[in-house]
């Protein structure tokens, strides 16, 4: 386990926080006992589905005959959005679903009546464009109220929705959409950012001229900026939703028919499209918002997340909507038109439970306790972090600046694989420690392994697996489940004992209470703010620019972004490395991936540390990168080189100061 990056601090780490006494009193899950009755997983998981609606009931609970390729509620038939929408519309019409905080304050609400007749329109208008079950529509959007309405839209004809990022670019879209032959593509014809506009549009157009796949893009004017045209092809959101009918009945679909597709990165270049289904993601998504939040009927819940991620189809979107609840969404950064705008908006809507990322949290912190000293934040009742490790010093910022140290912290550890939270605390039930995710939520169980796949002892560290099914997982890669196998079960299983446990790819320490402290990613995968980007796709987008020879890409840490990207490049013979070609060169990563994924800084090398078998050493570059005494060079090939790469890496970061 040497490249387990260790987070400082954890050692000694011995604050402990009992829930407080007026939630163990007032919430929901409030007792011990809900651990115990995890215990019999499918018991557990199929008293929880009783909550939603099916049209069909299931014959078992859970078919894990293929392992490990689950089938969770076979038999049984429904549509998601009928939990969602149908029910509350009916029950309680007029209450908020979402709160929209535009940017640039203009704000509206959506109840789950308006809702409902929203996404049957909309349901129509795809239908009219020729969509049916089981067919791909990529979704690239900002964080506009249309947004959840097109995934529900999907959701409600069974056809298959992958979520595209705004972020990402048209070349990242393009493979997704051609990943998947997605027949439709929804946009918005910009989204704002910090003041500026996005030509979403533009990208999308851009992207698709790649495709052949595409029949119908569906743009949705937010800005109302003029954007290109395409006849035939292209349609205004608006003029086609006012022309349909607000009713539309759902299409029943089996448990295990595909909801999503979502594509994330993976050790090789080529993202992989995870594949979500029906009725167990559901019921995973469902029980654990309403029971790691604690919700409750008049809450105001927000999550900041971009609907573009897991986190945001989880708990922006599926979770908080079948549970009824009143969500916020915001459109834009935090530090718009002031560093104070979350807590505007959480003074505004009164909001209950805050559910953010350590980056953001970092960045506050960083900000000063001054911003959020401005508003009234005495509605919080539960703080969330989700997306990297969180350092006990900015926990502890969290609870005290934001909490006031009234408000219990969950920090969520899960991923776009398992569907759902995995490893958090219950707000009324468990004590929390600074730093740690504590441990398995109900009906979910993990390990800690060794190298052997032996689990280790209490206080020792390892590799995280998770070693039951759960209702949530991913099914498989679309298109390549030979690849899904290979990830994320080879390693640890033994599948001639039946034994399957589901490597996360992520390092953790247990400590002697048996509380989990996650480590950071083990594999080739960075992650910065949260996103998990592969090195190598940004070294084949280096390695596509036309000076570029050879690429090494690693994640250094940082203390706001919790890992920068930091690239190390040979240049082909001949060509000089200057600053203009390291702007030129981050802006082609950005450009091939999007701006999350271009480099902080670029080092240019004559050779990369390579073993003997020109493996390239990584874990040397990362010791540079961070400043740390080199480790041992002896099974380089090129043991030189890496004095050299460390004096400029200093050299470079000289000239930045
Ligand atoms: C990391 C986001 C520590 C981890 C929901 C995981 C975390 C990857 C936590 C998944 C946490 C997520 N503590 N690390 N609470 N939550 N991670 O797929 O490395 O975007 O494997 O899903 O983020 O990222 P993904």
């Amino acid at each position: 386990m040497t490249d387990i990056p260790a987070i400082d601090a954890l050692y000694q780490e011995s604050r402990k926080f009992p829930p407080p006494p007026e939630l163990v009193s007032s919430a929901a899950t409030n007792s011990t006992r809900i651990y115990a009755e995890g215990d019999d997983h499918q018991n557990f998981w199929e008293e929880r589905a009783r909550s939603l609606v099916w049209r069909h009931p299931w014959d078992q609970v859970l078919d894990w005959s293929g392992a490990p390729f689950a089938k969770w509620f076979t038999g049984a038939t429904l549509n998601v959005t009928e939990s969602c929408l149908d029910r509350h519309a009916s029950a309680t019409p007029s209450k908020i679903a979402y709160y929209f905080e535009g940017e640039e304050g203009d704000s509206r609400t959506i109840t789950y009546a308006g809702l409902l007749e929203e996404v049957s329109r909309f349901a129509n208008g795809l239908a009219e464009l020729g969509v049916e079950k089981g067919d791909r529509i990529a979704i690239y959007m900002g964080m506009v109220p249309e947004f959840p309405v097109a995934l529900l839209a999907c959701a409600r004809l069974g056809a298959v929705h992958s979520v595209v990022f705004g972020g990402f670019s048209p070349e990242a879209l393009a493979d997704r959409i051609n990943d998947a032959k997605a027949k439709v593509v929804i946009t918005c014809d910009q989204s704002r950012r910090k003041g500026q506009t996005v030509d979403l549009k533009a990208f999308a157009d851009a992207a698709i001229e790649r495709c052949d796949s595409v029949e119908h893009v569906v743009v949705v004017a937010r800005t109302g900026a003029d954007v290109n045209r395409v006849p035939g092809r292209d349609v205004d959101y608006r003029e086609l939703v006012s022309r349909q009918r607000p009713v539309r009945p759902a299409t029943e679909c089996s448990s295990e028919d595909p909801l999503f597709i979502l594509y994330t990165s993976g050790t090789t270049g080529k993202p992989k499209g995870i594949v979500h289904t029906s009725g167990g993601y559901l019921v995973g998504a469902t029980t654990t918002h309403r029971e790691v939040f604690d919700l409750r009927p008049d809450d105001v819940y927000w999550c900041t997340a971009d609907i573009g991620w897991i986190t945001g189809h989880s708990y922006v979107v599926y979770g908080p909507l079948a549970n009824g609840a009143t969500s916020v969404i915001y459109e834009g950064v935090a530090d718009y038109p002031d560093k104070d705008r979350f807590w505007n908006i959480v003074e505004k809507y009164r909001v209950t439970q805050l559910y953010t990322a350590p980056t953001s949290i970092r960045t506050f912190m960083k900000w000063g306790d001054d911003f959020p000293g401005r508003n009234d934040l005495s509605s919080l009742r539960i703080l969330g972090t989700v997306g990297e490790p969180i350092n006990p010093e900015a926990w502890m910022w969290y609870r005290d600046v934001i909490g006031k140290g009234r408000c219990p912290i969950v920090d969520t550890w899960w991923q776009t694989e398992t569907g759902h939270m995995m490893i958090s605390p219950l707000p009324a039930v468990t004590e929390t420690k600074p730093g740690s995710a504590s441990m398995p939520l109900p009906g979910i169980s993990a390990d800690i392994v060794d190298d052997e796949g032996r689990s280790v002892p209490f206080g020792g560290g390892g590799y995280l697996v998770l070693d039951h099914p759960w209702p949530g997982m991913a099914r498989t890669i679309y298109n390549d489940p030979d690849r899904f196998v290979d990830t994320y079960w080879a390693r640890f299983s033994s599948p001639a004992e039946g034994r399957w446990r589901y490597f996360a790819g992520d390092g953790a320490k247990r400590d002697e209470d048996g509380y989990f402290w996650l480590l950071g990613r083990v594999d080739d995968v960075m992650n910065v703010s949260g996103h998990r980007i592969s090195t190598l796709e940004v070294e084949s987008a280096l390695v596509d620019h036309p000076s570029v020879a050879e690429a090494a890409v690693i994640g250094r840490a940082d203390p706001i972004t919790g890992q920068a990207i930091a690239a190390f490049v040979t240049l082909k013979a001949g060509v000089k490395g200057n600053q203009p070609l390291i702007a030129e060169l981050r802006d082609q990563v950005a450009g091939k991936i999007g701006k999350i994924a271009r480099p902080a800084s670029i080092v240019f090398t004559e050779d990369l540390p390579k073993t003997r078998s020109g493996k390239i050493m990584r874990r040397l570059l990362r010791d540079i990168s961070e400043q740390r005494k080199l480790g041992d060079v002896t099974t380089l090939a090129n043991a030189d080189v890496v004095q050299e790469i460390a004096r400029r890496a200093q050299m470079q970061a000289t000239t930045e100061e």
